[in-house]
């Protein structure tokens, strides 16, 4: 996989240092229900695509509705998760950058869950990866991207060191905050009998407002903004946001 903006730290890296724990630690980490019957619901069975698809964790579940699927996933190792859990083929998956390559689709739907789009951390990819979207939506298709809200979030990471207890294991996040680029880079430390395991994460957190100048410079508007996938109604306190956009041609 190409480099990102930071030295050793490339788009592969956080995906193959977290597979080995993602799904014991991360499974019920958002509302798996809620995505796959939004996004079930808004395809009309249509095509799908997932940015950051992981180990199929929501692909598989949209997928095993008869709802065609593809994931893209910069990490290998995730991927070997998702084939291993995916017997029947459900889901094609292809190892990419999403900021570098998409497949041609049309796609009715192309979604990007759970903060995964910061994880494309610098302003440049996450324009590219918004212009490869626009590109390879349906003309009447819809991009949904699912984050937290940085004002309101409660977690939001920003500088220190919090510990958690994820399953089996107790976990130590160490996170610095750029002010200037506004990057967080993080450690994950796991502690545990053979010595501490490093796991490196890195996001570029944007508001709901940025996200929508991304989508406008390339061609798309906003065609709706909830806060969860059960389509509350989004408001100055939610903490999160479920955004719907559309070509602004539609
Ligand atoms: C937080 S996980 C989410 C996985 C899955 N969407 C889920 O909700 O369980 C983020 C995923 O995005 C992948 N990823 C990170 N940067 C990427 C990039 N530039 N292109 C494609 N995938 C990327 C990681 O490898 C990881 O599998």
């Amino acid at each position: 996989m190409e480099p990102s903006n930071s030295v050793n730290y490339l788009s592969s890296t956080y995906g193959d240092a977290f597979a080995d724990v993602y799904d014991d630690w991360y499974e019920q980490v958002t509302d798996v229900a809620g995505t796959v019957a939004l996004i079930s619901q808004l395809s009309e069975g249509l095509e799908v695509l997932e940015l950051g698809v992981g180990t199929g964790r929501l692909a598989l579940p949209i997928a095993s509705r008869g709802i065609p699927t593809t994931g893209v996933d910069s990490s290998s190792e995730m991927l070997d998760r998702l084939h291993a859990r995916d017997t029947s083929g459900l889901v094609e998956a292809h190892l990419a950058n999403m900021a570098s390559w998409l497949p041609a689709g049309p796609f009715k739907i192309i979604f990007c869950a759970y903060n995964t789009f910061f994880n494309l951390i610098n302003a440049a990819e996450q324009d590219q990866c918004v212009q490869l979207v626009a590109d390879r939506l349906a003309p009447d298709g819809l991009f949904v991207v699912e984050a937290f809200v940085p004002s309101n979030y409660s977690l939001l990471p920003t500088r220190g060191v919090e510990s958690r207890h994820m399953a089996n294991a107790t976990v130590l996040n160490i996170t610095i905050r750029e002010k200037v680029s506004g990057l967080v880079r993080g450690q994950s430390v796991q502690l545990g009998k053979a010595g501490p395991i490093l796991r490196p994460w890195r996001i570029l957190i944007k508001t709901p407002d940025e996200l929508d100048q991304i989508a406008a410079r390339h061609g798309l508007k906003l065609v709706q903004r909830w806060q969860d996938w059960n389509q509350s109604a989004f408001t100055s306190t939610s903490d999160h946001h479920v955004s719907v956009y559309a070509s602004d041609n539609s």
